[in-house]
């Protein structure tokens, strides 16, 4: 998607190898239009499939999601990270582990919003181990449904994350995909 590519050039920031700095406009203050046409060109893909919910994992991946949510016209689940005191009953839970951020956490979803036969539609904003696909992926076989596909911002192709999500036969599409990565410096893979 050259209108992210020419953002990402323009704001994000290559702090070193292995982490693009974009909280200008993804994942710390964020640009709603960018948004807009993110989720247009994730609907615009996808469109093909019947899915039956858009989920997220928050919180970075909820505004993409959000507007691919909107661009399919249909509802938005957001997995959480740690169990809420607030959402009650039975929850799905799995462990997750972070290799960027070096931390461990559980992916959690009340079981009233997962259906037994339902297909779903994963966006996030980046792939770099892979570790959160597989996560949703998971909880969702547990419910008896499937992911069916993955839309995500930005995949960070150098790491593994891509090729364990193609392992798993599941439909990707990445809109901007960095080769490689140095301090101030950014190389997309080419289309
Ligand atoms: P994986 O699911 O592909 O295994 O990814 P991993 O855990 O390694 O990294 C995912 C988390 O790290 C996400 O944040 C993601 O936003 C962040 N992340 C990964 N690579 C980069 C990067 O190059 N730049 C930035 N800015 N963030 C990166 P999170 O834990 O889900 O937190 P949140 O921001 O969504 O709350």
């Amino acid at each position: 998607m050259d209108e992210l590519k020419q953002r990402i050039l323009k704001d994000g920031h290559a702090l070193n190898q292995q982490v693009l700095r974009v909280d200008s406009f993804l994942n710390h203050q964020v640009d709603p239009q960018l948004m807009h046409a993110i989720g247009e060109a994730f609907g615009k893909y996808f469109r093909k499939h019947h899915f039956d919910k858009v989920i997220t994992v928050e919180a970075s991946g909820i505004a993409p999601a959000q507007m691919t949510a909107l661009a399919l016209g249909l509802p938005l689940l957001i997995m959480k990270k740690q169990t809420s005191k607030i959402l009650k009953g039975d929850m799905y839970k799995t462990p997750v582990h972070s290799f960027t951020k070096e931390n461990d956490y559980h992916l959690c979803v009340s079981k009233k919003y997962l259906k037994a036969g339902e297909k779903y539609l994963l966006i996030d904003d980046f792939l770099a181990y892979g570790q959160v696909v597989m996560g949703v992926k998971s909880i969702c076989e547990e419910a008896g449904a499937s992911l069916g596909g993955v839309g995500i911002v930005i995949e960070k192709s150098f790491q593994p994350g891509r090729a364990l999500v193609e392992e798993q036969g599941l439909d990707i599409l990445s809109l901007a995909r960095i080769k490689s990565l140095a301090e101030g410096y950014v190389e997309f893979l080419e289309a």
